[in-house]
């Protein structure tokens, strides 16, 4: 990837914005296109392979968000990366329902151009820290000290305590969804700490489900899948008091939405589930299959992996699952095994 001539279409920026692109990547490979239009026809003359295109947005124009609307249409949005004025959150919220794979704020665009280029191009997601908190309409840090780790670490410990089958499945599964969260987002796009929390904390819940279904070792019935089926729910509802970061919430809530829609608790599809917890979901069965359990033997660190991508536009986010391909075959994690547990995806 970083030996490739990166290909990259420029739309609405001027000469200045060209230049500035061509200065931030001056030490690597890059060439730059500007379109007549934004149409299939004009991005079809440039050639099929785009890394990135870099769409300058400006809030002053009758319709900001019209070119991200045809770059959806040609299916080219996860390959977006969006360069917006600072206060336009009009623009924010209409690019995060798109679904581009980056959003910089024109004040912070200098100083992350090239990593916010190279990391859409590598299939990541980029949005600077405040654009991010543009999009969600809120503050996105609001983990104050080291209070919220404390509580995050004694419940994610009760839980320990009552399903005798996680067994350390709360610290793995977060160590290995912190790693590829450090790839799929901007270090710093979300604190480290905020994403520890929501990963160690994703299946709180199930302190509210009964140990007779927590412990069954397989074979629950129809009526005793619900039921545990509504541990993130309850989840959502143990840490609600806490004011632990919207992203804690997120993971705790729909770390079991699949990409296609036929997850829950909300079946939402696509972009709509949240970023971290799309990331935690490939964690997440990563750690089951590689667990032992009482009625399977786990499977290898490499299979588990192929798994993901085998059902990567169904289940898994097909990017993330590429990316995890990517950066876990190419390194590979040892196999950590642990006590089975009853958390079948
Ligand atoms: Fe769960």
């Amino acid at each position: 990837m970083d030996d490739k001539t990166l290909r990259l279409v420029l739309i609405g920026g001027d000469s200045a914005a060209w230049l500035e692109i061509s200065e931030a990547l001056a030490d690597r490979s890059s060439q730059i296109f500007v379109p007549r239009d934004v149409s299939p026809s004009a991005l079809g003359e440039i050639g099929s392979e785009i890394d990135v295109v870099i769409v300058i947005t400006s809030p002053s124009e009758p319709d900001p968000c019209s070119p991200l609307r045809m770059i959806r249409a040609i299916g080219l949005q996860r390959r977006t990366l969006v360069i917006a004025d600072a206060d336009d959150q009009r623009t924010a919220a209409e690019a995060l329902d798109i679904g581009v794979a980056g959003y910089v704020r024109r004040s912070a665009a200098t100083e992350h151009l090239a990593t916010s280029i190279v990391h859409v191009a590598r299939g990541g997601v980029f949005y600077d820290a405040p654009a991010a908190a543009v999009v969600h309409g809120r503050s996105i840090d609001p983990l104050a000290g080291g209070g919220h780790m404390g509580a995050a670490r004694a419940l994610a410990a009760a839980l320990e305590l009552k399903d005798t089958y996680t067994g350390g499945h709360a610290e793995r599964v977060t160590a290995l969804a912190i790693k590829l969260a450090r790839v799929a987002l901007l270090p710093g796009a979300l604190p480290s700490e905020s994403l520890e929390a929501a990963f160690l904390l994703h299946d709180v819940g199930k302190i509210g489900i009964p140990e007779s279904i927590l412990n069954k070792p397989a074979g629950l019935t129809d009526t005793e899948r619900r039921v545990l089926n509504t541990h993130p729910i309850l989840g959502e509802r143990i840490i609600a008091p806490l004011g632990f970061p919207d992203v804690v919430s997120q993971v705790v809530r729909h770390h079991h939405e699949r990409w296609d829609g036929s997850g829950y608790p909300d079946a939402l599809t696509g972009t709509e589930i949240p970023a971290a917890a799309r990331i935690f979901s490939i964690a997440d069965v990563i750690d089951a299959m590689t667990s032992i359990r009482p009625y399977r033997r786990p499977v290898s660190f490499e299979t588990a992996v192929r798994e993901v991508i085998r059902y990567s536009g169904s289940h898994f986010d097909p990017q993330l699952a590429a990316l995890a391909q990517e950066i876990f075959l190419d390194t590979p994690v040892p196999v950590l095994e642990g006590p089975p547990r009853t958390d079948d995806l």
